[in-house]
This record gives C-alpha cells, structure tokens and sequence, in this order.
C-alpha cells in the first residue's frame, strides 16, 4: 500500500490525488483521500485505481491538509468499505495506514464494546477509532495518537487528520514513512516519488518516529515525546524519471532505459582491470566464510545470478527463497554474510529473513535501489544498484543491474574471503561489461520479439530453459511472462525438463531456450526432446550459437563474455513478455492481484 499527507497553503486535494498516482505501484486495488475543508473531515474512497477515485468525485474536494491511500488488499477484499482513509464511529479521525495490526482482533473487540461500530474488514479501521478512545480519555491528540501506536502490534505508517485540527500525525515503525520539506508545504509518503515533483528534500524517518506537521513547523519524537534529530537528505532523482515520457506503458520506458540504468551501476565501479566498489573496499569481507543470499520474485533470480558466480569463486553460497529463510536456511554463524537482494529494500519478507539471520550472528549487507530503504538502513552495509527509480509492477531494469552488482561484489568477495578463486579472466569480463550498455542498446535496436510475440500469443503454455547462469534467465523470463500476460508459463533448468515437465509439452507450448556460451549442450539437448514432441523451439542466443541450427526461431543477442550473455537474452526475453502482454491488451504496469513493494507478509 501507498500513503500520502500533505499540509500547507493552497490545496491539498490535487496533490494528493497526483501523489496516489505516482504511488499506484505499491497497490491499486482501491484509493481513497480525506481532506479538512473548514466543515469537517470529508472522506472519499473507492474500489478500483486512482482513476477510479478522481472520476467518482463530482466535484473536486478543497482543504489544505489531507492524507491519501492507495490499496493492496491484505484484510478485506478491495471494496469501498475496506477503501482507506478509515476513520472512528463520528468521522472525525481519519487515517491511512500501511502495514498489518496483528492484535487487530482483539482491539476491534474491546472498542466494540465501548460502542465504537465498525464499517469495514480491514485491521486499520482500529486506528482511527483507539485515537477516538484516548481524545476523549486525555483531550489532546497528539497524546492520543501516542497511546494509540503503543497499543498497536504489528507494522505501520501511519497518518492521521482530526476534524478542526491544522494538523496531520503520523508514525511508523516496520513500514516506510518519508517527510517532503517544501517552502510552503510539508509531505509525507511511503516512498518519495510521491512528492518528487514538489521537493527533493527528505527526511527518511525511522521507526518509532512520531511526527507532527503543522502549517509552519514539523515535530519528530520519540514514542516518549523526546525530539530526535534526523538528518536532510537531497533526493538525485530527477522528477522527469518518474513520468512514462513517450512511452505506452512504464515497462517499455523502463526496459528501453537499461542502456543508461546499467551505465549508472556500472559507473565508477571498474578501475585499472579491477572492481572498485567505494561502499565496500578491500579487505571488507576478509572475515566471510560462507554467503547466503535472502530475495523474493525477480530478485530472487538476480540473487540465484550472484549465487552462481560465487560458487564459481570456489566461494560456499546459499541462496533461499527469503519467505522460507526461517525454516529451510543452512546453520548461520559470524562467518555468514546474509546478503538481502531487494529493489524496493522493503520487502517484509527479505526484511525478515534479514532479521532473522542477523538474530543468528550473521553480517549484513543490502543490495538495493532506494537509497534510505528500511533493507539499507538496517543492514551492515549497503551497496545500491543506481537503476534509478522503477514504477512498472513487473521488474525490468532492476534486475539487470541487481545481476551486474551482485557479479561485481563477487570480484570483491572473492578478492577478499580466504581461499576463494576470483575469476582467472577477471580482466576481460570486466572490460566485456563496459560494452554491456551497448550491447542492450544493440537488442533494443535490432530485436524481432514483437513478431515472434505475435507468433505466438496464441499458444497454450510457455516454457524457458537454460543451464547455469541461463537457469536464473529462464526463471525470470518465465516469472515476467506469467505477471504481465497471465498465461501459462514456467522456467526449468535445461536439464530437468525430461524429469517431468516434458509431460506437458505440445505443439502449442513454445520453449525458449537461452543461451549464455557456457553449458549450453544440455540446453540443447533437451530443446532437442521438447522439439520432438512437436514443440516450437526459440533460440535466445548469439548468432552463430549451434542453437540455432535446432530452433525454429531465432532471438539474437551481441557475442560478450558468458557472465553478461545471460542478460542480454534477458532482454530479449522482457519484450517478448511485454509485447504479448501488449497484444492481450493486458494492464502491463499494473498486472492485477500484484504489487510492486509487498510490505506484508
Ligand atoms: C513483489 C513484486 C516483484 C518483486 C518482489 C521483490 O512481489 O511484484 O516484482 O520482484 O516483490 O521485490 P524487491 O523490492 O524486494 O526486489
């Protein structure tokens, strides 16, 4: 979910309304904003997008001050009951929250019997009514909104108005919460491109922060009401990143972009035929032993990446499913580096198998986008991907320059635990991987993926395999294929396809098999027994790769060394997703059910 306040001069409707909208990536299943307009708080809150919400509104609300909410269901299916802001039995607090309250049940319960009467399924609706509650019991809200997070079990980012107060209240603790500082206004949201076109100037705020904005002033506390000073920070984003420019959707812009975002990741980062990572120097990992690896989604398979080339590096490597890290990690002890792959660096998940690691004796380091992400602050050390920002749902530039991170940190590891083998042409793929950004400039130029795409949107299932690092890339382009177009479709290492998948295997399920230069035979192979059970086979490969001797189709990609081929079929892989996904007139930015940020469970 996405929140949004803002208080100021002028109005806050329009605002709120343009902030949601830049915040539809965490959730899009209902919207809602409340505003001060002198009469009272109104609310107005619906099921459906943003867009939903401006059209229902005949006519434009007017306050300076209100709070904004953009949904993805947890409690409660997304209807305009379960829409946020929520707010207690009169309407006169209204809240947006974003998180869970685990102890929900049993407040709803207690204020129940106190006479509060509750509209919706959702765990939020108790904020708003236990604020109500400690008004009335202390007089004074802002000592209510105290009482009230410390009742609450669970995580948030919360805001809060109150009817004939110029005030907005808010907290967090578990979710994110960043402050905006304008001239004349103050913002707060979950992620900053909410506000980016207003401010650049932020203060990312930490849990068990308490904030009060007034008109001229803001307040940060502690849950005991001490100030704590938090430092300015000036966001580098530029405001035009986060529009679609001459783009259909975010998604294309987003894959077209990668020629620049991998220039960022990479900028800097090689000198003198070596890896210079500023964050993490020589010697930083001189008391490793052992890396696991903790992501969820596509990070997960730019974690799987990394993970392949550590073991290359003789390097011992786990990589887990991070919502599974609690029950099926190996034994963690201080020689462990939990490494968190995460764009948003706010994925409870991740968060959590992070905590749970580290709760073990392990060392932390988060690989990330956002610069001040609860991944970043709360790890041992952060290194960030400079993608810049992404708003398509379906992950696109990110993973490229999660791969190519995660391959420099390897050099840097491998440099620096004991006994590990870096790479013996650690030269070459370096000086291979300033060409990277060319040679995605070169498939963006020159791909067929929109014919083939239209080949075969048709078809029954789709299959991906590869081998080794080609694996990672079969899963991924197999997960972006299934979000964006909702078709079937699944990612096998090469080799396992004969072990069971191949059951359903026809004429109508076309495999792309992806090429990297390195273990490819078995990708072959088995592309050979999927095709003579009639399926279309679709080479991701280099021109002369003898893939494509075998395969009906053909997508090419520029020779480079093995650790970068992988990808540029990636790429490949991302149109053919985007335009099938395009033919099926799907909403690719925001496929249904998903969300780009999952801060739950
Ligand atoms: C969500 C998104 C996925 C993403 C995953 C991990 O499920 O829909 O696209 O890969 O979260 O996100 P993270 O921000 O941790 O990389």
């Amino acid at each position: 979910c996405g929140i949004i306040a803002r208080i100021g001069h002028g109005d806050a409707a329009e605002t709120l309304l343009s902030g949601l909208e830049n915040l539809e990536y965490r959730g899009y299943d209902s919207a809602g904003i409340a505003v001060q307009n002198g009469s009272g708080v109104k609310v107005h809150k619906c099921s459906g997008e943003v867009d939903d919400l401006k059209s229902s509104l005949e006519s434009q609300p007017h306050g300076n001050m209100g709070i904004g909410h953009t949904r993805w269901s947890t409690h409660g299916p997304p209807t305009d009951a379960n829409a946020h802001p929520h707010t207690d039995t009169a309407g006169d607090v209204a809240v947006v929250h974003n998180g869970v309250i685990d102890n929900y049940d049993e407040l709803r319960a207690e204020l129940q019997a106190k006479g509060h009467e509750f509209e919706s399924d959702t765990d939020t609706e108790v904020i708003p009514h236990l604020i109500d509650e400690y008004r009335t019991e202390t007089g004074d809200s802002e000592q209510a909104v105290r009482r009230a997070v410390e009742t609450l079990e669970g995580s948030y980012a919360i805001a809060a108005i109150v009817d004939g107060e110029e005030a907005v209240y808010a907290a967090r603790k578990g979710s994110p919460l960043v402050l905006g500082l304008d001239d004349e206004e103050w913002y707060l949201a979950s992620d900053v491109p909410a506000f980016l076109d207003h401010t650049d100037e932020v203060i990312y705020l930490e849990d068990g922060d308490i904030v009060v904005l007034d008109r001229d002033s803001y307040r940060i506390t502690d849950l005991a009401g001490t100030p704590v000073d938090r430092s300015t920070d000036t966001v580098e984003w530029d405001p035009e990143d986060a529009g679609k420019g001459e783009y259909d959707h975010y998604m294309l812009k987003e894959i077209n972009n990668q020629p620049t975002s991998l220039s960022n990741t990479i900028e800097g980062r090689i000198d003198d035929g070596d890896v210079a990572l500023e964050e993490l120097p020589a010697g930083t990992f001189e008391d490793v032993e052992t890396v696991q690896f903790v992501a969820c989604g596509t990070s997960y398979h730019a974690a799987m990446y990394g993970a392949n080339l550590l073991r290359s590096a003789g390097i011992s490597t786990e990589v887990v499913r991070a919502s599974e890290y609690a029950s099926m990690s190996g034994p963690v002890d201080e020689g462990t580096l939990v490494v968190a792959v995460t764009q948003s660096g706010e994925t409870a998940d991740t968060l959590e198998a992070v905590r749970e690691a580290t709760a073990r004796g392990a060392r932390s380091l988060a690989v990330t986008n956002v610069v001040g992400s609860t991944a970043a602050r709360e790890a041992d050390d952060a290194v960030y991907i400079r993608a810049g920002p992404e708003v398509g749902v379906a992950a696109t530039k990110t993973f490229s320059s999660q791969a190519v991170t995660l391959a420099l940190l390897t050099q840097r590891l491998a440099a620096d635990v004991p006994d590990a083998t870096p790479a013996a042409d650690r030269e070459t793929m370096l000086e291979e991987l300033k060409d990277l950004p060319e040679h995605v400039e070169q498939v963006l130029e020159t791909t067929d993926a929109e014919t083939l795409a239209r080949d075969t949107v048709d078809s029954k299932s789709y299959f991906f395999i590869g081998n080794g690092l080609g694996h990672s890339v079969a899963l991924e382009g197999a997960l972006k294929f299934k979000e964006i177009t909702y078709e079937h479709a699944e990612g096998f290492a090469a080799g396992e396809l004969k072990h069971g998948p191949l059951a359903l295997v026809t004429d109508e399920s076309p495999v792309f098999a992806v090429a990297t230069g390195s273990g490819d035979g078995k990708t072959k192979t088995n592309a050979i027994e999927a095709q003579t059970r009639g399926a279309p086979i679709v080479a991701v490969s280099p021109d002369d790769h003898p893939l494509t001797d075998v395969a009906e189709v053909h997508l090419s990609i520029p020779d480079t060394h093995p650790v970068w081929a992988g990808l540029l079929a990636n790429v490949q892989l991302q149109l053919v997703s985007y335009h099938a996904a395009d033919l099926l007139e799907r909403p690719i930015d925001k496929p249904r059910n998903l969300a780009k940020s999952v801060t739950v469970e």
